[in-house]
């Protein structure tokens, strides 16, 4: 830890003394606070974000923009040759315990309004299991399918890390071994106003926002995850976000035409729903993959069509992907050079006068699908949406509580119809409400291969567990 004078004086030098203009008045356990919140200040960092802050000139935009080739979901016979093949492969690479799993659980959840880490969000139609309680149950289903068992890799935030150890505590971690858990922290970074100076939000405290889901790759290798998933024998991470219940991490064809392909980093998505979904494609901007976002697409390609009629664009990011173990090594060996991006609000903010005020900012963040450019092969694999992703994102509508339970629940009423089951009577909002645990069955084809199924009868609806 630097010396207070030290640290002082080097927000002086960066020109952010205003971050002491209450030192004086500060009891000791505050201006402890704060001095430990300097301390992890990285000030040559800060000199970069300032300077795109300041910059005038506006970030260049690609001239050119190219899909990328997808491995369909629609398959010719080849295509299904190669991946039964995967298959078999990703099963083997779970059963010899070469794969860990990175779940993406740092964020806010500020459009959803819910006070708490999202993942302990309940949305289980009937048994009200949560965003981390289906995540589990998920892992788990994997190893009893495929064996092996790789650690689970979980990014918080320094907002809701206590939250999330303390829930998987209450939870007895969902039946796993404490020990097959590793929880990590990504790094926050100040916002910052318009003129590059950093905002406050107490006398005592920055105004601190998380870096954006490329720190975890940063956060793997600075909290040890990446030494321990090396010792473990582990070679690939499935990386997933938190918010859809329905990510399949074990998949194993995905593993399994990711290594095939000799791969560093691949991809999942979804058939873009229509051109104006706002959703970011992946594709190559400047010959470069990545995923472009909805704005920055010109509208004729975002409309263009191929000779079938489908959109030319429409590999939505699912934010799935595997990952090397060894690329993630590779990128983080001399610092993580990612693009920063930079987003402006408005911060409810503490001024220098003692007031709380609105006040126009930016914050920082890096993303995870911008090293995609930086793998050598990728494979895009699109997927069923209503099987593999129905997050839950905001309070009401689209990608909402009420959409991820309801695709979750015709999606499992799907399958008991198909194998000749009886739906139970339709409750109030007119479906009938059936729910089935993973460790029974994640896809259809399961489902039936594991029928006839007996039923828990909940009054409200039917529990296959
Ligand atoms: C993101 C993608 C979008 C994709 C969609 C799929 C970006 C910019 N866009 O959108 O292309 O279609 O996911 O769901 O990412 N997170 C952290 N730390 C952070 C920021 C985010 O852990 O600093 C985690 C969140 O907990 C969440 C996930 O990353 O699990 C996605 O974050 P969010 O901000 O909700 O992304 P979207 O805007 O929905």
């Amino acid at each position: 830890m630097s010396s207070v004078e030290d640290l002082l004086n080097r927000c002086r030098s960066a020109g952010q003394e205003h971050v002491l203009a209450h030192w004086d008045t500060l009891r000791p356990d505050q201006q402890a606070s704060l001095l430990a919140q300097l301390n992890d200040l990285d000030f040559d960092l800060l000199a970069t974000l300032q300077g795109l802050v300041r910059e005038v000139a506006p970030i260049p935009r690609a001239h050119s923009f190219v899909p990328p080739a997808v491995f369909p979901l629609r398959r010719d016979e080849a295509q299904q040759v190669e991946a039964a093949a995967a298959a078999v492969e990703g099963a083997r690479l779970q059963a010899e315990g070469k794969v860990g799993f990175v779940l993406v659980a740092g964020g806010q959840g500020s459009r959803l309004g819910y006070d708490g880490p999202k993942g302990c969000f309940e949305v289980g139609p009937l048994s009200g299991r949560t965003l981390f309680g289906w995540h589990a149950a998920r892992l788990l289903a994997g190893r009893a399918r495929y064996g092996g068992g790789g650690p689970w890799y979980i990014m918080t935030s320094a907002t809701n890390d206590a939250a999330t150890r303390a829930f998987f505590e209450e939870q007895s971690f969902f039946g796993m071994q404490a020990e097959d858990v590793f929880f990590f922290t990504q790094r926050m970074l100040p916002a910052l106003d318009l003129e590059g100076r950093i905002l406050l939000s107490g006398p005592d405290s920055l105004f601190l926002a998380p870096n954006g889901h490329g720190g975890t790759l940063d956060a793997l290798a600075s909290s040890g995850a990446l030494d321990h998933a090396a010792a473990c024998g582990v070679e690939l991470f499935s990386y997933f976000q938190v918010d859809s219940p329905v990510a399949r991490p074990t998949d194993p064809m995905f593993l399994g035409l990711h290594a095939r392909a000799e791969a560093q980093m691949s991809s999942k998505v979804v058939r873009k729903r229509s051109a104006d979904e706002k959703v970011g494609v992946l594709g190559l901007a400047d010959g470069v993959l990545g995923c472009i976002e909805y704005s920055d697409l010109p509208s004729d390609l975002r409309t263009a069509t191929d000779s079938d009629g489908d959109l030319l664009f429409h590999a939505g990011n699912i934010a799935n992907h595997v990952i090397n173990v060894d690329f993630v090594k590779q990128l983080t060996a001399n610092g993580l050079d990612l693009p920063w991006h930079l987003a402006r609000k408005t911060m409810q903010v503490f001024d220098i006068d003692g007031c709380v005020r609105a006040c126009d900012g930016v914050k920082f963040e890096t993303f995870i699908f911008d090293a995609l450019g930086l793998s050598q092969n990728s494979v895009t694999l699109e997927v069923d949406r209503r099987t593999e992703f129905s997050p839950v994102k905001n309070a009401e509508g689209s990608d909402s509580p009420q959409s991820s339970r309801a695709d979750l629940a015709d999606t499992f009423a799907e399958w008991v119809l198909a194998a000749g089951g009886e739906l139970p009577s339709p409750g109030p909002a007119g479906s009938s409400i059936v729910e089935v645990d993973p460790r029974v069955a994640e896809s259809q084809e399961e489902f039936l291969d594991r029928w006839p199924l007996q039923a828990e009868d909940l009054g409200g609806g039917h529990l296959y567990s």
